[in-house]
């Protein structure tokens, strides 16, 4: 598997988002971006294998969630996150952010307060405001360290509002990399309880954990599920994300019928051929995988550790503990965004994401992908190092 990871694939020409978006002059270069969230890993074979077979069929027709699919998902749920769930809950769609927008029509009202966590993965701020929402931010609290805490009060502050109605939650969290804690999450849970805020618990990257331990937040607190609408893909932990598949579990009877009722309003009610295929034989057989796809991960995270520390005086990278991103802040250089964008991309030959992307709180930040062998990680890296010298920070 070590060697799977090793190795670099060529993706130009499959209409690799991530690959495409590259300046001609980036492509030119040969730069191997370190952006959009997939990562630069061949799926694992059962999985390789599973969607093979299903290409060799033929037919590639409209396709149910059958016994077996949600054998395959709920088993996964038992065996590495504890949770016991029925076939029923279980509401399947084609992405966690077109059922993250469905969910708030179903559930919330036009014009009302949907809080979250901020710096926050982008769709979001665009799934609330489209959709005639409002942004409830609750900006994290950071430490000295770079740590990013919840703030409690300001939380509260904001579920007591009577036209704030839901918050989505991040965990663990994109762009951060904190995986929360069960007393963090018990927190979350009594105030949104107390206050009747719906928790919409977007859990994507819950099996990418590199330290501490991931908790359910439907499993946080008492009558968490309860109150709780969990959304879970196989995308980001077996590299799936062009099956489009993702899965809701819902185990409040009336929200679920209601989120279903607004599924149909948007025509969608069917899973992808391909995505079904590749789910049960990514739930079944490739635990072993994402075991070796963490170790990795830990790996190149402490390696990049050890480079900042060593080699980027100044700039400080917060601990992952969950998803496969790098947070750094380089504030202490004193740029301002537009002028420390420009530096990252055409100096230091960077494609990433801009912190100012996720928010007010990513101001001076950016975000790495370090989903990608590790030898490319260190060549991305090693120009960042030549363009700091060459600029004399
Ligand atoms: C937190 C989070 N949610 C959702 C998504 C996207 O999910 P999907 O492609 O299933 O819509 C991503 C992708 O990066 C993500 O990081």
């Amino acid at each position: 598997m070590q060697d799977d990871f090793d190795r670099l694939l060529d993706r130009r020409g499959t209409g690799a988002l991530k690959w495409d978006r590259r300046t001609p002059e980036e492509k030119r270069r040969g730069i191997v971006p370190l952006s959009v969230a997939d990562m630069e890993f061949p799926c694992a074979r059962p999985i390789q294998e599973a969607v093979r077979r299903a290409a060799e069929h033929g037919l590639y027709g409209y396709t149910d969630p059958d016994e077996r699919y949600f054998d395959a998902v709920t088993g996964w749920l038992l065996r590495r996150h504890g949770m016991r769930v029925r076939s029923e809950d279980i509401v399947c769609e084609n992405g966690v952010i077109p059922a993250l927008s469905t969910a708030l029509r179903a559930l919330t009202r036009e014009g009302e307060g949907v809080i979250c966590f901020t710096p926050v993965y982008y769709p979001f701020a665009q799934v609330i405001t489209l959709n005639n929402r409002r942004m409830a931010e609750c900006p994290l609290l950071r430490s000295a360290d770079g740590r990013y805490e919840m703030d409690f009060n300001r939380l509260e502050d904001l579920a007591r509002r009577q036209d704030v109605t839901a918050l989505i939650l991040c965990s663990p969290h994109n762009p951060v990399g904190r995986v929360w804690t069960r007393e963090e999450l018990t927190q979350v849970v009594d105030i949104c309880r107390r206050h009747g805020v719906l928790m919409l618990s977007d859990e994507i990257h819950f099996d990418i954990v590199l330290e501490g331990e991931h908790t359910v937040l439907a499993r946080a607190g008492e009558g968490a599920a309860d109150r709780c609408v969990l959304l879970t893909s196989p995308s980001k932990t077996f590299n799936l994300a062009g099956l489009r598949i993702a899965n809701l579990i819902i185990q409040n009877p009336d929200l679920r019928a209601s989120y279903k009722r607004q599924q149909e309003a948007d025509g969608n009610s069917n899973i992808a051929y391909f995505g079904r295929a590749a789910a049960i034989a990514a739930y079944e057989e490739c635990a072993p995988w994402v075991d070796a796809l963490c170790g990795y991960l830990r790996g190149n995270f402490s390696w990049m550790e050890a480079f900042f520390s060593q080699r980027l005086p100044g700039a400080v990278l917060t601990r992952t503990e969950g998803t496969y991103f790098a947070w750094a802040d380089f504030s202490a250089w004193g740029m301002d965004d537009a002028a420390l964008s420009r530096f990252l991309r055409e100096r230091a030959g960077l494609v990433l994401d801009d912190g100012t992307m996720f928010g007010a709180g990513g101001s001076g930040c950016a975000r790495f992908n370090i989903a990608l062998p590790r030898q490319e990680l260190k060549k991305a890296l090693d120009r960042l190092d030549a363009a700091v010298k060459g600029a004399s920070l």
